[in-house]
């Protein structure tokens, strides 16, 4: 076995309990999208790794794409904002749109993007998160579907990054208070 890096305290989630995670969403995603128009939407850079594994887990003809946002402002849906960095190519009139997300921290991020897919007349907006940590939600937000609801620690690895690095990690790990207290 490969060892742990060096940054990360323990290791949350194996290789393997990834790989069944993502199976078992990729099976309820089949299941409920049949026969309707699937459309994919990762959030980048976050979602990439996920991303390209749930896919190749969901037995359906789809579409995918990306965006990538950024939110400030207040805390609540209502008041907070969205920049929008990199925005869809194409209308989602027709489809069912699923967004794709690492892991939902405060909700800002996520709510205030539902509710703008919503806007321009999709069939449907859901969310798969691969990991939840609800102690932070500030909104009253809630995943359609979930991989791993986790504590509040500050995970890295799968995609998930601290300062842009440990994405390729292929392990989901909590990063040691350390780095970032320095
Ligand atoms: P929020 O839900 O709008 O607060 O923001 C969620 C975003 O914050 C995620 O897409 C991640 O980019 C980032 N984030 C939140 N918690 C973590 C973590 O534990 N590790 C790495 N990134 C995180
Ligand atoms: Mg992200």
């Amino acid at each position: 076995m490969k060892e742990i890096h060096p940054d990360a305290q323990t290791i949350l989630i194996t290789e393997t309990e990834l790989q069944d995670i993502v199976s078992d969403l990729g099976k309820q995603i089949t299941a409920d999208y049949a026969g309707k128009n699937l459309l994919l939407v990762g959030i980048l850079k976050g979602s990439v790794v996920f991303m390209s594994d749930l896919m190749r887990s969901i037995d359906l003809d789809c579409n995918m794409d990306f965006m990538r946002v950024s939110s400030y402002g207040a805390g609540t849906s209502s008041s907070g904002k969205i920049n929008i960095e990199l925005d869809l190519r194409r209308s989602v009139k027709g489809y069912d749109v699923l967004i794709i997300e690492d892991i939902l921290d405060s909700g800002n991020t996520l709510s205030l993007l539902k509710e703008l897919l919503e806007s321009r007349g999709p069939e449907s907006v859901k969310i798969c998160t691969l990991l939840d940590k609800p102690e932070r939600h500030i909104t009253d937000i809630k995943p359609d579907y979930t991989g791993r609801v986790i504590p509040n620690y500050f995970v890295i690895g799968y995609g998930l990054d601290y300062d842009e690095k440990y994405r390729n990690l292929p392990y989901v790990a909590i990063l040691k208070p350390e780095i970032y207290e320095k």
